[in-house]
């Protein structure tokens, strides 16, 4: 399915709105950037993961394998996770289609003193200037859902890395992409995949419900079949799939998943056998990693 001219437009303007309020109000429930500039991350442990399983290093110093390698982060907004990245001695391009976004990336590596090169690009058509220049392209948390054509991407994905680089992606699983709300009432209003799209028009954000902000969006179905599907297409060997079904972080920041007594969030829909058991948890994220034949 291809978007329309409108459906684009307007969630760029939703991107552009997004980046200049995330991580500048007490309300955001993620964008804690000043964690990075006193030496932290705001990576979570499954992205950290990815990374290292990517890259060969030790899942107790996941980013020690970065260094020396060139970074894309494709859609970084913030650009948080390419700072750290960068820090830990990689060379980082964050690519972006808000230009504010790439401000606020700028901005951010400036505080932490690391280089961090940005490019405002369409992720769908990535410039020459990108081709077959990097060692891993990470793509993470709600990127792949504002593109209509994925198998497009993919292939600009290929483009950007060298024979041999790889694909890491850490992203919201597209089952519980489906779920809209669990209680009082479960509605399931998204479809499983095909590339549909589906437009919303709302308040606030992900990050800052009640950030005064008003859009219609547009955000498209991808299922696993045409995650896994469209990187085969586009050249590239599945190395990874794994589906996770506990999380450290509630992506959207409402209240579909619950937080367990273990800190991490769980999408339980229901119950289990017997009234009162809990039911089993979904797949709430997946790691996918790829290389470039
Ligand atoms: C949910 S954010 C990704 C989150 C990010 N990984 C983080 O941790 O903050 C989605 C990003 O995709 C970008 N984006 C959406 N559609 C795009 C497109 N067609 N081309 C380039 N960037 C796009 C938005 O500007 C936004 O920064």
């Amino acid at each position: 399915m291809t978007g329309t001219p409108d459906a684009f437009a307007g969630n760029l303007d939703y991107w552009e709105k997004a980046a200049a309020i995330h991580g500048t109000t007490d309300t955001d429930l993620h964008y804690h950037v000043d964690v990075v500039v006193d030496g932290g991350s705001l990576m979570t442990g499954l992205e950290e993961r990815a990374i290292a399983l990517a890259t060969g290093a030790d899942l107790d110093d996941p980013l020690s394998g970065v260094r020396d390698l060139d970074v894309l982060y494709l859609q970084s907004h913030l650009g948080a996770d390419g700072v750290v990245m960068a820090r830990a001695g990689a060379r980082v391009t964050c690519a972006d289609f808000s230009a504010t976004a790439l401000r606020r990336v700028r901005e951010l590596a400036e505080r932490v003193g690391v280089p961090v090169e940005t490019v405002e690009t369409d992720a769908r058509a990535l410039p020459e200037s990108l081709h077959g220049r990097f060692d891993i392209v990470y793509v993470t948390v709600g990127a792949i859902c504002w593109i209509d054509d994925l198998d497009l991407w993919m292939r600009q994905v290929a483009l950007a890395l060298r024979p041999g680089g790889h694909l890491v992606m850490a992203e919201l699983h597209p089952l519980y992409q489906m779920v809209e709300s669990r209680a009082p009432e479960l509605v399931v209003d998204f479809p499983y995949g095909g590339g549909a799209g589906l437009t919303f028009t709302g308040t606030g954000t992900y990050a800052d419900p009640g950030a005064e902000l008003e859009s219609t969006t547009t955000s498209y179905a991808h299922s696993v079949a045409d995650i896994v599907n469209g990187a085969v297409r586009a050249g590239m060997r599945i190395d990874l799939l794994d589906e996770h079904t506990a999380i450290e972080i509630n992506p959207r920041g409402d209240d579909v998943l619950q937080r367990g007594e273990d800190g991490l969030y769980r999408l339980l829909l229901g119950r289990g056998t017997k009234a009162g058991d809990d039911p089993q948890p979904l797949p709430v994220f997946l790691t996918l990693i790829t290389t470039k034949a």
